[in-house]
């Protein structure tokens, strides 16, 4: 059935657009408006044959396919909250061991059955990951209320000074927290570098870190060997077919939502009731085909227009930057399936409204027109706001949202929103699954692999050659004889001057043992030498 085409200047035309376009879940009470995105009813029509190409692919994925071939792995995060999907009994088997491990070792923390040598009970939560180790955690803990959980921080970098405040903060309470160490590789530097001040901490303040230390990891990994080892309190298996980013239905997403207090089979409910909803092969009955769709006309298939999100609620400020590692690093690929060079991707940013209005939305209503906005309203309003005056917070919130979305139509600009009846852990469970739908048909539109990382890994070796080099250099100065940054670079038969300046630059910043003459203005006027005494 047709429906009308995109019009700024007809409420009539519009609404009727609306009515035509507006999904509905009605037991997970959520909506997706895609009536503001500009596409025709031709446009949907043309994707139709790529569209069915793209179900089938993803049928296939879930039946258990290769489909992260680069990496040979299966991807089975829609495995992860329906075992009976998993094409083996191993998996199966797997998915429901983890789920009720999670479930027994969170109840027994906070019933302070399980409690740290010589204290009551585990009070804090220290959470120590990156990239898809920590970015969906923070996100369930920030976004869902803590019932009755533990205090959650996190070391999600290598800043030493992030590293000192984290642990400041958390130095009364040191010996009644939990550290919990995130790696699926298990040899992941910040992590690790991060859990070793950490440790050193601790046992420097009296802890016991095997007795207080959790690992989730991939069996047999360098993480999963040390915990082992050194019997820490627990370990979870993280299998090789869960992705980091897609890693939010496993123990990682879920150990801390129960470890906050909140129920993890609600949320693991959530998802797989948007997982059947986005099985569904009519495009206008699948929000997930939907948004793919709508992300692929407005970007005209190449990325051209920016994702924009827009929660209108703090507690899914950390949704903005969890759909920018979901979609970036799944979309953002030099190749596609074929090896052709395309430099495909979709550019993510936003934080949350109506913050943001007053920041660049400016631009976004006035400037460049190369984004589309992606809005996430929720109706029901916390119960602990009274009204005042005749005025209530919730529909100011809700007003702004209203006005930006009307603001931008008005200037033709293009948005899609989805409408939550509340943020719990059913409707967060969905939310995510919506978007993992959406990434892995708009992958299929796009023909990329969605599921490998190859620039993650590429930036993680140039890091590890970067640190050698930084030993070989201080190896050499430790002689006390004063070198150019050249002769540096022919002693160690480098081919390349600028990292040995970008080395001895941090290095002197650091270590008032080094005497440095020249300008560091002027790179080839440095001498450097350490001093001996
Ligand atoms: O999503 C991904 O694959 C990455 O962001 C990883 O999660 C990140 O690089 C951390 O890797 P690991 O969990 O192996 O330490």
């Amino acid at each position: 059935m047709s429906f009308p085409e995109f019009s700024a200047s007809s409420p009539e035309i519009q609404w009727q657009r609306f009515c035509d376009l507006l999904w509905f879940h009605d037991d997970l009470k959520i909506w997706l408006d895609v009536s503001r995105m500009q596409f025709t009813f031709d446009d949907f029509e043309a994707l139709q044959p790529v569209l069915g190409k793209a179900f089938k692919s993803m049928a296939s994925l879930e039946a258990g396919a290769i489909s992260n071939t680069d990496e040979e792995r299966q991807v089975g995060h829609y495995w992860l909250r329906q075992s009976s999907l998993a094409p083996d009994f191993k998996a199966a088997e797997l998915i429901t061991q983890q789920i009720n491990l999670v479930d027994d070792f969170s109840k027994k923390i906070i019933s302070a059955e399980l409690k740290p040598p010589n204290n009551e009970r585990f009070t804090d939560v220290l959470w120590i990951g990156i990239g898809g180790s920590a970015l969906g955690p923070l996100l369930m803990t920030r976004a869902l209320k803590n019932k009755s959980g533990l205090k959650f921080h996190f070391l999600d970098n290598i800043d030493p000074n992030g590293i000192n405040n984290v642990l400041d903060q958390i130095n009364s309470s040191l010996k009644k927290t939990l550290f919990i160490i995130v790696s699926k590789s298990g040899g992941t530097p910040e992590p690790r570098v991060s859990m070793e001040q950490a440790r050193l901490k601790l046992e420097q303040n009296g802890g016991i870190w095997p007795a207080q230390s959790v690992a989730i990891t991939m069996k047999n990994s360098r993480l999963d060997n040390q915990a082992r080892n050194e019997c820490w309190l627990q370990r979870f298996d993280m299998p090789d077919w869960v992705g980091g980013r897609t890693s939010i239905t496993s123990s990682v997403g879920l150990l801390p939502t129960a470890l906050a207090g909140c129920n993890i089979r609600n949320f693991l409910d959530g998802a797989a009731q948007m997982d059947e909803a986005t099985r569904d092969i009519n495009l206008r009955q699948n929000p997930a085909a939907l948004m793919a769709a709508s992300w692929f006309i407005a970007g005209e298939g190449k990325g051209k227009r920016d994702m924009v999100v827009l929660p209108y609620r703090d507690r899914l400020e950390v949704f903005s930057r969890y759909l920018q590692q979901l979609i970036m690093e799944s979309l953002g690929k030099k190749i596609d399936r074929t090896g052709k060079v395309v430099n495909q991707g979709l550019s993510v940013y936003g934080n949350k409204g109506s913050t943001d209005q007053h920041a660049y939305v400016q631009q976004l209503r006035d400037g460049l027109d190369n984004f589309f906005v992606t809005f996430i309203e929720t109706l029901e309003d916390s119960k602990g706001s009274p009204t005042i005056n005749d005025e209530r917070p919730g529909d100011f919130l809700s007003g702004f949202l209203q006005g930006t979305r009307s603001a931008l139509t008005e200037s033709n600009r293009q948005s899609l929103t989805i409408t939550l009846q509340c943020i719990d852990e059913r409707r967060l469970g969905a939310l995510i699954a919506l978007f993992e739908r959406a990434v892995g048909i708009y992958g299929e539109l796009i023909d990329v692999n969605s599921y490998h990382q190859p620039g993650v890994e590429a930036g993680k070796l140039a890091a590890a050659e970067i640190l050698k080099l930084q030993v070989k250099v201080e190896n050499l100065l430790d002689d006390g004889v004063s070198r150019s940054v050249s002769n540096i670079r022919e002693i160690l038969g480098e081919s390349n001057s600028e990292p040995i300046y970008w080395i001895l630059r941090h290095l002197t910043a650091n270590d008032n043992n080094y005497e440095v003459q020249g300008s560091w203005g002027y790179p080839a006027s440095i001498k450097i030498c350490k001093s001996l005494n």
